[in-house]
């Protein structure tokens, strides 16, 4: 079986249930995103050892502002230190690194870090990271819109509409991966899903592990892709 997985060239995670986990543990939530980060070094080190070509990740949703102050502020620091020491790594291995979202709302010195990392990789040619943060998928396909509004065309295919949106140039979206259990999208990449294989795991974020990708795959690799198309 191991010999005929079959590798999605992009996957993108839903990193969700970080809070429930520490709190099934008596910690507190900024204890569970620090476990989640620790994850995604693990995610992101194992697909890359299976060659997936782009790992596209949840990291903070438009909606994400409601949460509690010292979360917010938690979680952006916690992604600022991710980028200067992980990404840089990373990138060093030969991975980009891209974000998705309105990255004009975030604190000063996140979004130095992000720019500085996103520069740093643009030349590189190994596995793609696609951060969504300050992302919404409804608020991606609008901006689209309005970019090609601003350009002056009157009527619009596909394709313009995909040369719009955050993963320009990135390969198409094979699976999306939920944890927690939950079973939704929560306007996460509803334009690039279109096709996409869906998986949704019991398990909370920070239990995923290179082991749990391989679990993936395995269900990926049963899955039968047709396309809207008959075999
Ligand atoms: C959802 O779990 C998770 C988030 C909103 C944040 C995801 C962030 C990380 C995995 C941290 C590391 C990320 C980077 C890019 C370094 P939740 O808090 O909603 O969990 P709950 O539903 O159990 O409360």
């Amino acid at each position: 079986m191991a010999n005929n997985l079959k590798i999605p060239r992009h996957i993108a995670f839903i990193m969700d249930g970080n809070g429930r986990w520490a709190q099934q543990r008596g910690l507190q939530r900024s204890d569970g995103h620090r476990a989640g980060a620790e994850a995604l070094k693990k995610m992101l080190i194992a697909c890359s050892k299976k060659g997936i070509e782009a790992v596209s990740v949840y990291a903070f949703s438009c909606e994400n502002w409601s949460r509690p102050q010292a979360e917010i502020k938690f979680l952006f620091s916690l992604i600022s230190q991710f980028a200067k020491k992980e990404l840089k790594t990373y990138a060093d291995q030969g991975f980009r690194v891209r974000f998705s979202g309105d990255l004009s709302q975030l604190p000063k010195n996140t979004l130095n870090a992000i720019n500085k990392v996103i520069d740093y990789s643009k030349n590189n040619t190994g596995m793609i990271v696609n951060i969504a943060l300050n992302y919404g998928s409804r608020q991606e396909i609008v901006r689209a819109v309005n970019l090609i509004l601003q350009s002056g065309i009157r009527s619009v295919d596909e394709q313009m509409v995909e040369d719009c949106l955050y993963t320009v140039g990135l390969p198409p979206l094979d699976l999306v991966v939920r944890s927690s259990g939950e079973k939704r999208l929560s306007n996460f990449m509803l334009w690039q899903c279109a096709y996409s294989e869906l998986i949704f795991l019991d398990k909370f974020w920070p239990d995923f592990d290179e082991n749990t990708l391989e679990e993936i795959l395995k269900e990926y690799s049963l899955r039968d892709r047709r396309f809207g198309g008959i075999k």
